[in-house]
């Protein structure tokens, strides 16, 4: 068995307070992988913002193998500064525009965010369609079922009760066509930051299970811990668990079973 755990945050705009927490947060789990979903530039103006610098410095502290980025409507041509820091000093960053990543053991899909300046992300990659059929289909010929696992996006999928309907954040009905259609079994967004305050974290599309981890307090940060399990060769886990935190609650699915079920640990 192979075991990987991939803690996952977003919407942390620069936040000082919030980049601390993920600090401790990153400290006490010790992830294999740690992912920002979006939004983790463009400082809100508040008191307590980190410079981009601060933001680089504070991730490069943290000890954690890989770090992936996902982009959000608020990474724009604030990644030009971003990326020509970080590069010297961590290597190209891990940037996903509409493809999957092996994280080895297992595959996570990142999706591109349709609102937004995505030209400095993009760099010399393609433009991708809001039809995820133009993209996701090649995404699944190089992966294959391995990536049915975990998809991450910044932007929710509409129709389910982690967005607010009928506003910015309603989130894409693309993504809900693509979820209903390969059933993948995690999807993790943020960018709503209202229905977290409900204590909604979690929803489902058929047997997918959607989070929600847009941040609604302002110390500690919000963000999920996912474990897979793997059997050699398997594309998808044996075992998957997600945690979200500062909530301390999980749920978790096996393979050949659709329903996820509250942890007992
Ligand atoms: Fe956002």
């Amino acid at each position: 068995m192979e075991k990987i755990k991939i803690l996952t945050v977003t919407d942390l705009h620069q936040n000082e307070d919030l980049y601390e927490s993920l600090a401790k947060a990153v400290k006490e789990h010790q992830p294999d992988v740690l992912a920002f979903v979006g939004d983790f530039l463009d400082a809100g103006g508040g008191k307590k913002s980190f410079s981009i610098d601060d933001v680089i410095r504070a991730i490069g502290q943290m000890k954690v193998k890989k770090v992936i980025f996902i982009r959000g409507n608020h990474e724009d041509e604030n990644w030009w500064y971003f990326f020509h820091v970080w590069t010297p000093l961590f290597g190209a960053p891990i940037a996903l525009h509409a493809e999957g990543y092996k994280t080895d053991p297992g595959v996570l899909i990142g999706f591109p965010c349709l609102m937004g300046d995505e030209e400095a992300f993009r760099g010399d990659r393609e433009m991708v369609m809001a039809d995820t059929e133009t993209w996701l289909p090649s995404v699944f010929q190089q992966f294959g079922k391995s990536a049915r696992s975990l998809w991450l996006m910044h932007e929710p999928s509409t129709g389910t009760s982690l967005s607010t309907p009928n506003s910015v954040v309603q989130g894409n009905v693309e993504w809900r066509e693509a979820i209903e259609k390969y059933q993948p079994w995690l999807v993790i967004f943020g960018h709503d930051h209202r229905t977290p305050k409900k204590n909604q974290w979690h929803d489902t599309i058929g047997e997918t299970l959607c989070v929600n981890v847009g941040q609604y307090t302002p110390k500690k940060v919000h963000y999920t811990l996912v474990e897979m399990t793997f059997s050699e060769n398997q594309p998808l886990p044996e075992k998957m668990k997600v945690a979200v935190f500062p909530q301390k609650k999980s749920l978790e699915r096996e393979l050949g079973n659709g329903i996820w079920k509250t942890s007992k640990n």
